[in-house]
C-alpha cells in the first residue's frame, strides 16, 4: 500500500487549508445529497465559527511498510470542541481520505483526549465514524488504541451523552465503540457496520450477502436494532444529531434544557376519539402521543424495530420527557423479545440523564410461542421490568385501554414505583381478556350448558362487567385517578411539575445485576 507523493501533498494542502478556515462554509444544496468530508461534517454540525481543533498537527509514529514516508497531519481524524445551539460538545470525525480513516495508535490517542475532556467538563461526545477499522500497518498498537476508546466509552456511559453517527464503513471490532454509546445513527446507503464482512461470511457460512444487506442502515434499524435511527444522507444525519441533543442534558448532573412554553387551557378534545369502542380494533398510539405532547415535538427512536412498543423523546409544556408506549397497531401491542429490550434500554437512558418517563399503556400481555420462549422472552421481559423498577426519574403511566396480566405489572405499574397512574374510563385492568378468562374459570359450566356459546357469552359479559373497567384498580389506589382523555395533557403537565424535585434514596451497592 503506497501513497503517491502528489496525493500526500494534495491531502496535506487540503487539510491545512481547511484548518485555516477554508472549510468554514455552510453546506449548500448541491452538497446536501453527497457524502461530506470529515471537515464539512464538523462544519455543518457545529455553530458557525465555534469549532476549536485539538491535535491538528499530530502524525502517526509508524515506521513499518514505508509508513515513515506517508505522514498526514491529523492522522485521519479531526478532533476538538465547539457548540451546537450554543451548548458545548466534544467531537471527532474520521477522515476516510487518510488511510481509509483507519485507527492508528495516535488516531486513537486523539479520540481519547477529547473523550477525557468531555467527561471532565461534563459535555456530550459526538463521534462521526467513517473508518476501515484498525490501521493494518500498526498491528497490535491500533488494537490497543481501540481498547483505550472502549474503556472510555464505558467510563463515560451514564455520565455524558455519547452519540455515534455511522457515515461510512465501521467494521470489525471497531463496531463496539458505537455499540457502547447511547445512540447510533446510520446514514442510509453509505454506511455499514459488521463484525465480519461479506467475504468472511461467505468463507465461513457459505452465505452470499452484500455489505448493505449484512450491515447497512436498513438492516440495523429493522433487524438487529443496533441503529436507533437512520438518516437519508449526511446532512440529515447531522440535523438528527442536533435535534437529539436538544432533548438531552449536558451530563448526568443536569436536567435537559427547558423550551419556553406558555401554558394555555391544554384541553385536547381530539384525544377522545382515538380509542375505538371495539376492544379488538387497533388504533395508532402515535395519535395519542401527538395529542398529548407539544406540537411536532416527538423524536422517535427505533421506529422500525420492536414495533409493538413506541419509544422516543418529546416535550410536554416545553420540558423534555421520554415516552414508552404500547402500539396496538403492531401485534396488538404485546410485549415481545425485541420490544422489551428496546424499551428497557430506553428507560435506562432516560433514567441516567434525568429525563422523566411517560408510559402509555395498552397491552394485552406477552407474545406467546416457541420463537419467543426459545429466544428468551423470560430474560428480555425481565430486563424491561428491571429497568422500570430501578428508574428513579419521575414516572407517570396512563392506561388508555388494556392492561392485562404480567404486562400490567411490568408497564410502570404503581407497584414497581410509578409516581402517578391514570386511566381513561374505557381501561380494562385484569388478569386476561374476558373471553379467555371465562373459558378457563367457567369451563365446566360452559361445557355442561345446553347452549355453550350463549353461556360463554353470558360469562364473558359478566367477567367484563367486573373487570373491563379501571374502577376496581382505582378503589385499591393502584390507579390514582380515572381521567377523561381530553384532560390528559393538562393532568400530565401538572403531575410532572409536581415531581420535579423528586428524590429517591437507593440502597448502597456496587451495582445491580440486570439480567443481560
Ligand atoms: C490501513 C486502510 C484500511 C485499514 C482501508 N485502508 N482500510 N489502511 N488500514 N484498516 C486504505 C486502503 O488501503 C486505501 O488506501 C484507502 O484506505 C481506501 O480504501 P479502499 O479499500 O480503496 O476503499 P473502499 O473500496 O471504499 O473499501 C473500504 C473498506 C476496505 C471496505 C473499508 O478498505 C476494507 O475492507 N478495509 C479493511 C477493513 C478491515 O479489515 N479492517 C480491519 C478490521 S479489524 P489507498 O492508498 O489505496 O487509497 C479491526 C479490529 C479492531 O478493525 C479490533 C478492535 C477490538
Amino acid at each position: 500500500m503506497e501513497y503517491k507523493q502528489d496525493k500526500i501533498d494534495k491531502l496535506n494542502e487540503r487539510l491545512a487549508l481547511a484548518k485555516l478556515g477554508g472549510g468554514q462554509k455552510r453546506i449548500d444544496k448541491q452538497h446536501a445529497n453527497k457524502k461530506l468530508t470529515a471537515r464539512e461534517r464538523i462544519d455543518y454540525l457545529l455553530d458557525d465559527e465555534s469549532f476549536e481543533e485539538i491535535g491538528a498537527l499530530v502524525t502517526h509514529r509508524s515506521t513499518d511498510f514505508g509508513m515513515e514516508n506517508q505522514i498526514f497531519y491529523g492522522d485521519g481524524v479531526i478532533t476538538g470542541y465547539g457548540t451546537i445551539n450554543s451548548r458545548l460538545v466534544y467531537v471527532y470525525a474520521q477522515d476516510f481520505t487518510v488511510f481509509g480513516g483507519s485507527l492508528s495508535e495516535t488516531h486513537a490517542e486523539k479520540i481519547c483526549k477529547v473523550m477525557d475532556l468531555a467527561v471532565k467538563v461534563g459535555a456530550p461526545i459526538i463521534g462521526l465514524n467513517d473508518s476501515g477499522g484498525a490501521r493494518i500497518q500498526e498491528g497490535v498498537r491500533s488494537l490497543g488504541g481501540y481498547a483505550d476508546i472502549f474503556y472510555r466509552n464505558v467510563q463515560a456511559s451514564g455520565v455524558v451523552p455519547q452519540i455515534s453517527a455511522i457515515m461510512g464503513p465501521c467494521a470489525g471490532g471497531a463496531v463496539y465503540s458505537p455499540a457502547m454509546t447511547d445512540f447510533v445513527i446510520m446514514v442510509e446507503q453509505t454506511s455499514y457496520m459488521f463484525v465480519t464482512g461479506p467475504n468472511v461470511v461467505k468463507t465461513v457460512t457459505n452465505e452470499e450477502v452484500t455489505s448493505e444487506e449484512l450491515g447497512g442502515a436498513q438492516t440495523h434499524s429493522s433487524k438487529s436494532g443496533v441503529s436507533h435511527k437512520t438518516s437519508i444522507n449526511d446532512v440529515a444525519c447531522l440535523e438528527d444529531i442536533k435535534m437529539l441533543l436538544s432533548y438531552l442534558p449536558q451530563n448526568n448532573r443536569e436536567t435537559p434544557e427547558n423550551y419556553s412554553y406558555d401554558l394555555k387551557d391544554e384541553i385536547r378534545d381530539n384525544l377522545s376519539d382515538i380509542v375505538p369502542d371495539n376492544p379488538n380494533k387497533p388504533y395508532d398510539m402515535h395519535d395519542v402521543i401527538s395529542g398529548i405532547i407539544d406540537e411536532e415535538s416527538f423524536y422517535e427512536i427505533h421506529k422500525d424495530w420492536g414495533e409493538s412498543i413506541v419509544i422516543g423523546f418529546a416535550r410536554l409544556g416545553g420540558k423534555s420527557i421520554g415516552i414508552v408506549a404500547n402500539q396496538p397497531m403492531a401485534f396488538a401491542g404485546v410485549l415481545g423479545v425485541r420490544s422489551s429490550k428496546k424499551a428497557a434500554r430506553f428507560i435506562r437512558t432516560c433514567d441516567c440523564y434525568n429525563i422523566p418517563l411517560l408510559v402509555l399503556v395498552d397491552v394485552p400481555g406477552f407474545l406467546p410461542g416457541t420463537d419467543q420462549e426459545w429466544n428468551g422472552i423470560i430474560n428480555h421481559g425481565a430486563k424491561l421490568l428491571y429497568a422500570f423498577c430501578e428508574a428513579t426519574v419521575p414516572r407517570i403511566s396512563v392506561i388508555t385501554r388494556k392492561a392485562y396480566g404480567g404486562a400490567y405489572d411490568v408497564m410502570n405499574s404503581k407497584h414497581i414505583g410509578a409516581d402517578f397512574n391514570f386511566a381513561w374510563p374505557g381501561a380494562e385492568i385484569a388478569v386476561m381478556g374476558a373471553k379467555g378468562a371465562s373459558e378457563i374459570i367457567f369451563r365446566k359450566e360452559i361445557a355442561e350448558a345446553d347452549n355453550p356459546e350463549a353461556k360463554l357469552l353470558e360469562k364473558e359479559t359478566e367477567y367484563a362487567g367486573k373487570f373491563a373497567n379501571p374502577y376496581r384498580a382505582a378503589k385499591r389506589g393502584f390507579i390514582d385517578e380515572v381521567i377523561l382523555p381530553k384532560y390528559t395533557r393538562r393532568k400530565l403537565i401538572k403531575a410532572f411539575k409536581s415531581l420535579e424535585s423528586k428524590e429517591v434514596a437507593k440502597p448502597i451497592r456496587k451495582h445491580g445485576n440486570i439480567p443481560l
